[in-house]
């Protein structure tokens, strides 16, 4: 039997162990569990140290220098592992498709490097790599006509209350910054036959929400349109809740905004990234939208869908921001007033127009980029802070995900907007339950799950007065 309790169809297994190390974006956890279901009829088995581990990967991300920096050193790590234990080890995704044979020279100690389309030929890498003991470098692109899909296990996911499911990989949109195109290639969509057939298996194991997944969920092109795809998985049995990210601005429909306003299980939630409030740097970015027409788009949005949660992306010192630049940012980022953002000091990367136009379009000091960071950071917590204590003295609806890390003996879950709710009392994983909130922070909420002993009291005690008649949203 594998690890996933099928029958293997290797001669005299030998239990062998891998880990994986997984970088960046929620498509490479996706890919990494991809990963793990092609390794088990190999007879490979999880370990979660790489310590005991025989095959260590690494699935990485090269969005910002930052990531690759991490690679690094988390390479030098696992060297000391190989030569105790004679482990393999493996670099796949976006830093492996862009460096290649750069990175082997960096760590030559590495033993094959698979690019993103090659994650399905991991069980070929590694047999060749037993037989001929030689390095492999892996990264050719699959033709767009023949490109198929890694379907998921149902069962690697049983026991979760929410999974992803890819539904497209690639971007064809070449902002000026990312360097998505050149490390994931072009667009390529998923039948959405197969999307519903992937939603049905993951339902039947008992997952109640589902994340469509994309770099630009948008432009799918599956056979049907985006809107639709959610309007027929969210009418799939069991389902409770669907999500999607991540969305560009420029291709978000006027269907879509109405899949919102009718369908109820499409949660009330959406990331759809702005990067700059500035007309003069989303020109320079290449996103082909002005800040009014974001503005103008939430206000669609909310129309369709009051409680509607929007959390945004943003990258600051952009080559050319200038202050008034950064202060469209902020401007905006008050006026949006965002659940919350993700931002980030612009980073170079390879290939990309933004790296290569730096110098021209004026190359901006660390110091302000890392001080404008911090501005625009510290007016998005205290808007984080006010809009989710609004919501302290009311009643929310948490799907339960598990138990909280950082609240060790509390559980925790989601709210339809897709905030974070850890509480105390008993629940079970992939539960719809009501929870009386108590507390708020920037990035959380907290609160007892309702009817539990002492809930309903202390929920009055702290709650603060100008709280009470406020509208739950
Ligand atoms: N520098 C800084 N941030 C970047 N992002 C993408 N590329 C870069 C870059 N070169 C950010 C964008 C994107 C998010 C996933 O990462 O905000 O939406
Ligand atoms: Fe990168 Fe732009 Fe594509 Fe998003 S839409 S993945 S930011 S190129």
């Amino acid at each position: 039997m594998d690890c996933l309790g099928k029958k293997l169809h290797v001669k005299k297994p030998t239990m062998k162990r891998y880990f994986i190390h997984t970088f960046g974006c929620q498509m490479n956890v996706y890919d990494s569990l991809r990963m793990g279901e092609l390794l088990a009829p190999m007879g490979y088995c999880p370990t979660p140290t790489p310590e005991e581990a025989d095959l260590i990967l690494l699935n990485t991300c090269s969005i910002r220098e930052k990531a690759e920096d991490k690679l690094l050193s988390a390479l030098g790590r696992y060297r000391l592992i190989k030569l105790m234990r004679g482990a393999w080890i493996g670099v796949g995704g976006c830093v492996a498709q862009q460096e290649k044979e750069k990175l082997l020279k960096k760590a030559p100690f590495v033993d094959f490097i698979f690019g993103t389309d090659a994650v399905k030929k991991l069980p070929e890498i590694l047999k060749a790599l037993e037989e001929t003991g030689k390095p492999i470098i892996e990264t050719a692109w699959e033709e767009a006509a023949h490109y198929a899909f890694l379907k998921a296990e149902g069962e690697t996911s049983r026991g979760k209350a929410s999974e992803f499911i890819t539904i497209m990989k690639g971007c064809d949109n070449l902002c000026a910054y990312c360097v998505v195109p050149h490390t994931r290639g072009r667009e390529i969509s998923r039948p959405h036959e197969e999307v519903l057939a992937q939603a049905q298996s993951l339902l039947s194991v008992g997952v109640r929400e589902l994340t469509l997944l994309g770099q630009n969920v948008n432009s799918y092109a599956g056979g049907i349109s985006f809107a639709e795809l959610l309007l027929r998985v969210a009418k799939l049995p069991g389902l409770k809740r669907l999500r999607f990210t991540t969305s560009h601005p420029r291709d978000l429909s006027a269907e879509l905004v109405e899949a919102f306003r009718v369908e109820p299980k499409i949660a009330p939630h959406i990331h759809l990234p702005v990067q700059s409030g500035s007309d003069a740097v989303l020109k320079r970015m290449r996103r082909n939208y002005t800040a009014s027409a974001y503005m103008e788009l939430l206000a669609k949005l909310r129309a369709a869908r009051p409680d509607i949660a929007v959390t945004t992306d943003i990258i600051v010192g952009f080559p050319g921001e200038r202050e008034a630049d950064f202060e469209k940012t902020l401007e905006l980022t008050e006026k949006a007033r965002f659940d919350g953002q993700f931002s980030f000091v612009f980073s170079a990367r390879p290939k990309t127009l933004a790296a290569l136009k730096e110098e021209e379009w004026g190359k901006l000091p660390h110091e302000v980029k890392i001080e404008r960071l911090e501005r625009l950071q510290a007016l998005q917590k205290q808007i984080s802070a006010e809009l989710f204590q609004r919501e302290i003295g009311g009643v929310a609806k948490v799907l339960v995900e598990g138990n909280s890390k950082q609240n060790p003996g509390r559980l925790y879950g989601k709210t339809p907007q897709n905030r974070t709710v850890n509480f105390e009392g008993e629940a079970k994983v992939g539960e719809l339950v009501d929870i009386d909130i108590i507390r708020s922070s920037s990035s959380a909420l907290f609160g007892k799950r309702l009817g539990s002993a002492h809930a309903i009291e202390e929920t009055r005690a702290q709650m603060p007065l100008h709280s009470v008649f406020q509208p739950v949203s």
